[in-house]
């Protein structure tokens, strides 16, 4: 805005100079063409997909509750069936405030008793509640439990909320180390919502350790000392749950995150968790991971606005947190190798962009950021392997992937006002009939035809400001 006002008072300086009115050329577009070309190469293969997701956190899978229980099923299954929104990912909080912990009472020494309870207060806070729901929509739920802190008794602070370092780890000044005990604890965590039919897929210690909110659950690290924390814990929990996999560390950005794996890379902590795990708040992935890691997967596991809107467009504003936005956001993120990408709460109360369902008394709406998800994990679903794409001009993105059974998603997406038409070219496959479907201010991934092609070779049209994600199978051999 301010930028334009200054152009305004510029111009009017030249002309009162004597320059005479400016005279705009007569617009041409004899020369401009909408076609782009994309390439698609099967043999040339990059991550595996791990999913789309979101988070029942701080009591956000209560938010529902208001709702008919109709419409409180609805929600669920609009989150996480694989033919709607198609997220498979949820985070669950390792509560560590009065009422919502496993360890109530603190033993006065890391000797025990340790009296673990599961926290009764509406089922762990609706967060089991949420998991079964959307484990009905999808029995593959990998189901993330993190912790924000450990229990305040465990922490040179004392407290659990507003930072404080583990007792045990670098720079902790405590009495006892209860590095020890952390781990049991998180490990108890996964052990009662196993009791209770749930299997627990990924554990983290940590959320935003480079990060102090001084108001609720947190605990500070750096990579340094992660490592004094992650060489007790890693060996602890692969001996409790040998499929249960370890996250690091849920930074608050890509680069905070880059900085934490350095820190533990130069200790030789590289192979002290399998999942590497960031936030999209302060910095976005830039580049990949791959050079602090020792091949593990990317996991982008929370991000949302934090400000006072409820955002449910597609593409009406163009601000950061429409529908379109996201589907770029997470374009971004695959082409530098990230595996999955989790919003922050699956619904909330409050008219803000930090839900995917923002729940008001007894009616819901969905923003269109579900969609832009939808276009994304509804057809490159779990275990998918990321293929080589390249497109041939700026504002056409394109990312393809291959499913476990050969099928491939292509989703496209058009930043320009105009309709492209496309040439794409694939190689290393045998795919022969395509299905698409469109997301723009009029469609939800609607399906938007369906051809066969031969030779590896088709053309189609994308809409202006859209996604439309080209879903790709052989045909069937008779
Ligand atoms: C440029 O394209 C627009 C939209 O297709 C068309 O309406 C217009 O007539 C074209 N202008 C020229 C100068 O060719
Ligand atoms: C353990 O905690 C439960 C629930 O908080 C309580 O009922 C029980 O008495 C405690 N057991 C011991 C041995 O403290
Ligand atoms: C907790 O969930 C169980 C089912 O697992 C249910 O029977 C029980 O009523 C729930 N309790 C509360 C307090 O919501
Ligand atoms: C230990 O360190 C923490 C965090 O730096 C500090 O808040 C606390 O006061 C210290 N405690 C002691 C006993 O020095
Ligand atoms: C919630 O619903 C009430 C009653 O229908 C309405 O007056 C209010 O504006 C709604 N609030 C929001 C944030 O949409
Ligand atoms: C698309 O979803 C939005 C909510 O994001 C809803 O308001 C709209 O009615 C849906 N449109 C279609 C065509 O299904
Ligand atoms: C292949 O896998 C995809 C993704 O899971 C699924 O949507 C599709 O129906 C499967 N196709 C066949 C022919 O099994
Ligand atoms: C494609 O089909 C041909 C002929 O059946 C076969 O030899 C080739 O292995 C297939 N390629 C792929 C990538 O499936």
């Amino acid at each position: 805005m301010k930028n334009s006002l200054m152009l305004t008072a510029l111009a009017s300086t030249v002309s009162a100079k004597g320059w005479g009115p400016y005279h705009p050329p007569a617009y041409s577009n004899n020369s401009l063409s909408f076609d782009a070309t994309i390439r698609v190469n099967a043999e040339q293969r990059y991550q595996t997909m791990i999913g789309g997701g979101c988070s029942g956190a701080f009591g956000a899978a209560c938010t529902t509750n208001t709702l008919s229980a109709a419409d409180q099923d609805t929600v669920v299954r609009t989150l996480f069936d694989e033919n709607i929104g198609a997220l498979s990912i949820l985070r669950n909080l390792i509560g560590s405030s009065p009422g919502t912990t496993i360890l109530p009472t603190c033993p006065a020494t890391p000797a025990g008793p340790f009296n673990y309870t599961f926290p009764a207060a509406n089922n762990d806070s609706c967060q089991l509640t949420l998991a079964q729901n959307a484990l009905k929509y999808n029995p593959d739920l990998y189901l993330y439990a993190d912790a924000w802190s450990a229990p305040g008794c465990f922490k040179t602070t004392g407290r659990e909320a507003g930072g404080g370092f583990i007792c045990g780890v670098r720079r902790s000044n405590c009495t006892y180390d209860w590095r020890e005990a952390y781990a049991n604890y998180l490990i108890e965590y996964v052990r009662l919502y196993q009791q209770r039919g749930i299997k627990v897929s990924l554990l983290g210690a940590y959320n935003e350790p480079d990060f102090n909110p001084v108001t609720y659950s947190a605990m500070l690290s750096d990579g340094y000392q992660a490592y004094d924390f992650l060489s007790i814990f890693y060996p602890m929990v692969k001996k409790a749950f040998p499929s249960l996999a370890v996250s690091c560390c849920d930074s608050t950005g890509a680069r905070q995150q880059r900085d934490l794996l350095y820190e533990l890379g130069r200790l030789g902590g590289k192979t002290l968790f399998d999942v590497n795990t960031y936030h999209n708040y302060q910095s976005d992935v830039k580049r990949p991971f791959d050079d602090l890691l020792a091949g593990q997967p990317t996991l982008e596991t929370e991000w949302s606005d934090g400000g006072n809107t409820w955002t449910r467009t597609w593409d009406v504003s163009g601000n950061n947190f429409e529908g379109f936005q996201w589907a770029i956001y997470m374009h971004n993120a695959f082409r530098n190798n990230v595996a999955g990408w989790s919003h922050w709460w699956c619904s909330w109360t409050s008219p803000t962009d930090a839900s995917l369902v923002q729940v008001n008394g007894t009616s819901y709406q969905v923003s269109a950021r579900l969609w832009a998800f939808a276009g994304y994990f509804r057809f490159a679903r779990p275990g998918a392997v990321r293929l080589f794409t390249d497109s041939s001009v700026e504002e056409v993105y394109v990312t393809a992937w291959q499913n476990k059974n050969g099928t491939i998603a292509i989703p496209v997406i058009n930043a320009a006002h105009y309709t492209y038409t496309l040439d794409v070219q694939l190689s290393a496959t045998n795919v022969s009939i395509a299905t698409a479907y469109l997301t723009d201010n009029d469609h939800n991934v609607t399906q938007a035809g369906q051809f066969t092609f031969e030779g590896g070779r088709f053309t189609a049209q994308i809409e202006p400001r859209a996604m439309k994600t080209f879903f790709l199978e052989e045909a069937a051999a008779y």
